[in-house]
């Protein structure tokens, strides 16, 4: 299939890439690069040995994915452009429901303009809100925590209303646990810019030198070791989830969610160490007050994603960290380090 990907140049939109083009597919990248670097496109280019044609620009611009459907034969979207701060979405909630939701909105016109109406969506766990029980299935309520989270349920609503309207909409929106890790080759990964909001990109800068000291945000969670237990899947996994989305979307009337994730939780604790083994590297921390908005425990049911897609994580945590460690240790400056 020739695949557009939005977001193309970003963390999970360059591993999907790599996955899409060795499954045989090709890609044509749009990215506004506003926190994405092109660098990261020519990275994609030499893991694979492919060209791939990387159009800068804002999905909300009708223009810009018009111009990208007029001039390539694209069979099937991958949407993965967007904000994803989850704390500047609490600062800036008018930037993300503009930006996030505008996005979707053009593209989706722009798509059934053109006539293409299959569509795989970037979507996130966080539209469970603080689940009841875990592991969360996908037929479990959703809710709304933050900014961030509400585009992602809005957006699965516009998603839910578009296939309702017109059979044609094939529409798979993938429910992401926490994604971690890099590529094998080391060439691509992710690159936050400032200081890392999350765990995994976190460690890895201190035991790079980079920053001092990991804060735990709690230590008194009702969970084994008291510290926060998520489900983190590697990236490559993940991306080969998307790779089996749009391989199964032809047969998939309507709008479907999928729970991307291991059924695994791991704690802040058993990460920290988990880090240490791949990197050799000691990790300094210190347990400070929870981070308000956060929840003790999530992990996935993922059974729905192997029974109709196909699809299972197959990397460990501790691989995971060993990739990670080779990417932050062959670019200490990320794509900046030429
Ligand atoms: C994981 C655990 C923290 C940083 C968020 C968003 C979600 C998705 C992914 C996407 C928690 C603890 C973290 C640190 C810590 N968004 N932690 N010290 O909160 O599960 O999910 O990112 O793009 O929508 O909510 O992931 O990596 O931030 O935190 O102790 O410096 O690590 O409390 O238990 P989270 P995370």
């Amino acid at each position: 299939m020739n695949v557009l990907l939005t977001g193309g140049a970003g963390y999970i939109g360059t591993h999907t890439a790599v996955e899409l083009l060795e499954a045989g597919h090709d890609v044509v990248l749009l990215d506004d690069l506003g926190n994405s670097h092109s660098e990261a496109v020519r990275r994609v280019e030499r893991i694979t040995g492919r060209t791939v044609p990387l159009y800068p620009g804002d999905c909300a611009d009708p223009a810009a994915v018009d111009r990208i459907l007029g001039e390539r034969a694209i069979d099937a979207v991958v949407h993965c452009a967007g904000l994803k701060a989850v704390g500047e979405s609490i600062e800036q909630p008018l930037r993300y429901y503009r930006n996030n939701l505008d996005a979707m909105l053009a593209l989706c016109e722009a798509m059934d303009a053109h006539g293409v109406r299959q569509l795989v969506f970037s979507s996130s766990a966080t539209v469970y809100g603080d689940p009841a029980t875990v592991p969360i299935t996908e037929d479990m309520p959703l809710s709304v925590v933050n900014p961030y989270g509400a585009t992602k349920l809005f957006a699965e609503q516009i998603l839910m209303d578009l296939a309702a309207s017109d059979p044609a909409w094939r529409v798979i929106s993938l429910r992401y646990f926490n994604p971690i890790g890099a590529h094998p080759s080391g060439l691509i990964g992710e690159d936050p810019n400032g200081p890392p909001n999350n765990l995994f990109p976190y460690i890895s800068q201190v035991a790079a030198g980079r920053r001092s000291r990991l804060r735990v945000f709690g230590a008194d969670y009702p969970t084994p070791d008291g510290t926060g237990v998520r489900d983190y899947l590697h990236v490559v996994d993940l991306a080969q989830g998307h790779v089996a989305a749009i391989e199964h979307l032809a047969d998939m009337p309507g709008h479907r969610a999928y729970n991307l994730g291991t059924g695994e939780g791991t704690s802040v604790l058993q990460a920290i160490r988990a880090f240490e083994a791949a990197s050799g590297r000691p990790i300094g921390y210190e347990v400070v007050d929870r981070r308000p908005g956060d929840i003790a425990t999530c992990y996935a049911d993922p059974s729905a994603a192997q029974r109709d897609l196909g699809w299972k994580a197959t990397r460990s945590v501790a691989q995971a960290c060993a990739d990670a460690w080779r990417w932050q240790s062959d670019n200490p400056n990320g794509f900046r380090s030429g």
